[in-house]
C-alpha cells in the first residue's frame, strides 16, 4: 500500500465524487446522458459552434488533407500551412500582427508565463547581450485561473497576488517593488465570478510602471465586443503592451490556445516556450475547424446577439426571485448559494428536472461562497430559460 491507494480508498469510502457523469452527446446546449435529455446551463460552448455543420465539414476536410495528427514539434518538421493561417487570423481578431498556437489554453498559460521571464537567457545563447539583466516580478489577480497561477509558480520569479480587480491594491504593490520589471496578469472575464477586468485601468497602470500586461481572454474571445474580439474590443482599448491570450475550446467549440502579439514578440515566444517547441500543436483538423469558426464569427453575428439576448432575458427573470447574482456583466452569471452542500443539493434538484448547472465550491470558489455557475448560450430558447427560472424559484422557496 502507498499513500495514493490510501487516498483512493478514503475517497471511495467517503463517496467523494469528482465527475458530473458521462454523457452520450455534447451540450449544444441540449445533451443526452444516461438515456435522458438535459439542457446545460454551464457549457463553454457559448455560440453552440462545437457541432456546427461548417466546423464538422472543415474538420473532415482537414483529416482528409493532413491525417489525424502532426506528430512533431513545429520548430522541427511539424509546421503546417493551416497553423500559420489560423495564427494569422487569430492575430487579426486581436488587432495584432501574429499569434502563437498551443495545444490547449491551459498549456498556453503554463507555457508562456513560465518561460516569458527566461527570454533573455534564451537569447544569450544566440549572442544577445542585454544592457541590464531584468528582475521580473509577477502581479496576479487573486481569482485568476489555476493555469495562470501554476505558470507563474513555474517561472520561479517572485509574485504578488492583488485583490480581485482592486487597482488601488495593485498599484500599492507595484510601488513597493519599484526597480523591477513587472508583469501584470489578469483574466479578461473571470471564469467563476463572471466579472470583467478593468482593462483601461490595467493598461494605464502597466504604462505608468513599465509593465507587460497579460490578459487571459478565455471567456471573452468570441463573446465580448461587437466582432467577438474580447475585452480589448469591449472597452475599445488596445495597447502594444498587452499579450492577448485566448482559448479555442470555448466560444470557438474546438481545442487549442494562443497568445496574440506582434510578430517579433511571437518569434521570441516560439523560441523561448517549451510548450511550443518541445511538444505538438492541436491536430490539423482542429485548426481547419477553427478557421471555419472564425469565418462564422463574421458571417453569423446573430449567434453572439442571441447569446446576449439570452443573458439579458435570464438576468431579468432571475432578479425578482431574491437570489444574489454575483455578477450580471457577462454570460457567466453565478448565483450565490453559500454553503457547499446546499449548493450541491440545488444542482441535484435541478438535475432531477433535466437541467445541468455546475455547482462550484472550494477550491474553485472561496469557502462559504459556493455558487451555481449559470453560463448562457446562443442555443438556449426562452422556454428553456423560463423553465430553469421557474425551477430555481420553486427550489429556492
Ligand atoms: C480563464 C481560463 N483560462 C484558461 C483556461 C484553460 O483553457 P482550455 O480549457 O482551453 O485549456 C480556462 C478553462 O477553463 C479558463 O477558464
Amino acid at each position: 500500500m502507498n499513500e495514493l491507494s490510501d487516498i483512493a480508498s478514503w475517497l471511495t469510502t467517503n463517496s467523494v465524487h469528482h465527475e458530473s457523469g458521462v454523457h452520450a452527446s455534447l451540450p449544444d446546449p441540449t445533451f443526452i446522458s444516461e438515456g435522458k435529455t438535459f439542457v446545460s446551463f454551464s457549457s463553454n460552448n457559448y455560440l453552440a459552434l462545437a457541432n456546427h455543420p461548417r466546423l464538422v465539414s472543415a474538420a473532415k476536410d482537414g483529416l482528409d488533407r493532413y491525417g489525424v495528427g502532426n506528430c512533431e514539434s513545429r520548430l522541427l518538421g511539424g509546421d503546417l500551412d493551416v497553423y500559420r493561417e489560423l495564427e494569422r487570423r487569430l492575430g487579426a481578431l486581436k488587432h495584432k500582427s501574429d499569434a502563437v498556437l498551443f495545444v490547449t489554453g491551459y498549456m498556453t498559460n503554463i507555457g508562456v508565463l513560465s518561460s516569458l521571464v527566461k527570454a533573455g537567457t534564451m537569447a544569450r545563447l544566440y549572442g544577445y547581450r542585454a544592457v541590464k539583466r531584468r528582475k521580473y516580478v509577477y502581479y496576479s489577480d487573486e481569482f485568476n485561473h489555476v493555469s495562470i497561477r501554476e505558470g507563474i509558480h513555474m517561472s520561479g520569479v517572485p509574485s504578488h497576488k492583488y485583490r480581485h480587480c482592486d487597482m488601488g491594491h495593485l498599484e500599492s504593490l507595484l510601488k513597493a517593488a519599484e526597480g523591477s520589471t513587472p508583469i501584470i496578469v489578469s483574466d479578461g472575464v473571470f471564469s467563476m465570478e463572471g466579472t470583467i477586468a478593468p482593462i483601461p485601468d490595467l493598461v494605464a497602470i502597466a504604462e505608468k510602471y513599465g509593465a507587460i500586461l497579460y490578459i487571459d481572454d478565455a471567456h471573452a474571445t468570441g463573446v465580448l465586443g461587437e466582432h467577438g474580439g474580447g475585452t480589448s474590443e469591449h472597452f475599445n482599448c488596445y495597447s502594444p503592451n498587452i499579450i492577448q491570450m485566448g482559448t479555442l475550446s470555448k466560444a470557438f467549440g474546438a481545442i487549442g490556445g494562443f497568445v496574440a502579439v506582434e510578430r517579433d514578440i511571437a518569434d521570441v515566444i516560439r523560441l523561448t516556450s517549451s510548450a511550443y517547441g518541445f511538444t505538438c500543436p492541436p491536430p490539423p483538423d482542429q485548426a481547419a475547424a477553427l478557421i471555419a469558426a472564425l469565418d462564422l464569427l463574421v458571417e453569423e453575428p446573430q449567434r453572439r446577439q442571441r447569446l446576449w439576448d439570452n443573458q439579458r432575458y435570464f438576468v431579468e427573470r432571475m432578479r425578482p426571485l431574491g437570489f444574489e447574482l454575483l455578477s450580471t456583466e457577462t454570460p457567466i452569471v453565478p448565483v450565490l448559494i453559500g454553503d457547499a452542500e446546499r449548493c450541491l443539493n440545488f444542482a441535484k434538484a435541478l438535475k432531477a428536472e433535466g437541467i445541468h448547472v455546475d455547482s462550484v465550491q472550494f477550491p474553485a470558489a472561496p469557502i462559504g461562497k459556493a455558487r451555481l455557475r449559470f453560463m448562457m448560450n446562443a442555443g438556449h430558447t426562452h422556454e428553456q430559460i423560463d423553465h430553469v427560472v421557474e425551477v430555481m424559484g420553486r427550489i429556492g422557496a
